[in-house]
C-alpha cells in the first residue's frame, strides 16, 4: 500500500522578515506525519482544510477517482509553529502525484503543497512546505509571490542539542499573526524593518554557526527572541518563561508565527545541560522533547 510521510519543522531563524524577503534558517525535525489511502483515525489538523486540500488536488491533477478517503498519522504537534500543516500539505501533494500521476519530482510536489499551504495561511513565505518537502537544513528567501531561492545547507560539526518546550497552543492562527505583522508594518514601516535587518543579521550568525563553533548558539537563541519580542509576537506568559530558562543558564526562543493571548508554539530553547532544560519544563507541567535536526524530507515509507 502507497504511504508518504513529511517531516515538521523548525524555524531557526528569520520568521516573519521570510515574508517580507528576508532570509530564514529552517531545519525539518524527527517527528512527521504519514498519510495514505484508508480510513481516518482521529487527526486534529482541521477536517475543512484537508477537504479544501484534497479538492485542490482533485481539480489541478485532474483526479476523477472520488472514493479515495484519506489515513493520516503524525506526532507533529499541530497548530503549535512545528509545521504540521506544511508537512501535511507536501505528503498529500507527494500522494497524490505518486498514486495518479506516477510522478515523484521534489519541485513538483512543493509547488502543488504551496498552493495548498495559501488555502490555509493566506500568504505564506513558502519556507514550511520547502523544508519539509527537501529536508536537511534549507537557507530560504522569497524573492516573490511566484519565486524563492533556497540551497540545502550542510552542518560540518556535530550540532548541540536542542529542546523544544511546548510554551502553549496559541489562540491565534499563522494567518492572523501574519496579519498583524503587516498591520505594523505598515504603520511603523521604519521600525519594523530595523527589526527585520536586525533579524537577518542574526540569521546570517545561525548560518555562520552551522560551519563553526556552536558556543554562540545561545547568544544568537536570546537575540533572536529579543526581537520577535520586539515585533509582538510573543505572550506575556511565554516571555515569562523564556526568563526562568534563561536564569537557568539556558536560552528559548519562539519558533514560528508566535501567539499574544495565551501561548506562543513551541520554544526552541538550548542549555549546555539539557537536563535542566525537562526537569524544568516537568514542574511548569509543560511538554518537552528534543529534536534532531536536518533528516529527510518527504518520502514513501
Ligand atoms: O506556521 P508557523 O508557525 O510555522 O509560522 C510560519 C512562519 C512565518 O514566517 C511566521 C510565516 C511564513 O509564511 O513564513
Amino acid at each position: 500500500m502507497l504511504k508518504v510521510s513529511a517531516p515538521g519543522k523548525i524555524i531557526l531563524s528569520g520568521e516573519h522578515a521570510v515574508v517580507y524577503g528576508k532570509p530564514a534558517l529552517l531545519a525539518s525535525v524527527d517527528r512527521r506525519i504519514v498519510v495514505s489511502f484508508g480510513n481516518s483515525d482521529n487527526f486534529s489538523e482541521g477536517q475543512d482544510f484537508i477537504y479544501k486540500a484534497v479538492n485542490l488536488l482533485r481539480k489541478n491533477l485532474q483526479v476523477k477517482d472520488v472514493n479515495s478517503s484519506l489515513k493520516i498519522v503524525s506526532d507533529i504537534p499541530v497548530g503549535s509553529g512545528m509545521g504540521s500543516s506544511a508537512a501535511l500539505s507536501v505528503a498529500l501533494s507527494a500522494l497524490f502525484y505518486k498514486k495518479y500521476k506516477k510522478v515523484w519530482d521534489l519541485n513538483l510536489i512543493n509547488d502543488m503543497a504551496y498552493q495548498i499551504e495559501r488555502i490555509q495561511h493566506g500568504n505564506p513565505s513558502g519556507g514550511d512546505n520547502t523544508v519539509s518537502c527537501f529536508g536537511g537544513f534549507l537557507w530560504f528567501r522569497k524573492k516573490s509571490k511566484r519565486k524563492m531561492l533556497f540551497t540545502q545547507v550542510k552542518p560540518t560539526k556535530k550540532l548541540p542539542k536542542i529542546i523544544i518546550i511546548q510554551s502553549g497552543k496559541p489562540r491565534e492562527t499563522t494567518r492572523e499573526m501574519v496579519a498583524q505583522i503587516r498591520d505594523f508594518y505598515v504603520h511603523h514601516r521604519r521600525e519594523v524593518e530595523k527589526i527585520f535587518n536586525n533579524l537577518e543579521s542574526v540569521t546570517k550568525g545561525f548560518l555562520k554557526c552551522l560551519d563553526a563553533d556552536f558556543s554562540d548558539i545561545s547568544i544568537l537563541i536570546n537575540e533572536n527572541e529579543h526581537l520577535l519580542e520586539a515585533l509582538g509576537v510573543v505572550s506575556d506568559k511565554t516571555r515569562f518563561l523564556i526568563r526562568k530558562i534563561k536564569k537557568l543558564g539556558g536560552a528559548a526562543k519562539v519558533s514560528g508565527a508566535g501567539g499574544i493571548k495565551d501561548g506562543s508554539g513551541i520554544l526552541i530553547a538550548y542549555h549546555k545541560e539539557p537536563e535542566k532544560l525537562f526537569l524544568f519544563a516537568k514542574s511548569n507541567k509543560l511538554d518537552s522533547f528534543s529534536v534532531i535536526l536536518g533528516g529527510k524530507g518527504v518520502k514513501i515509507e
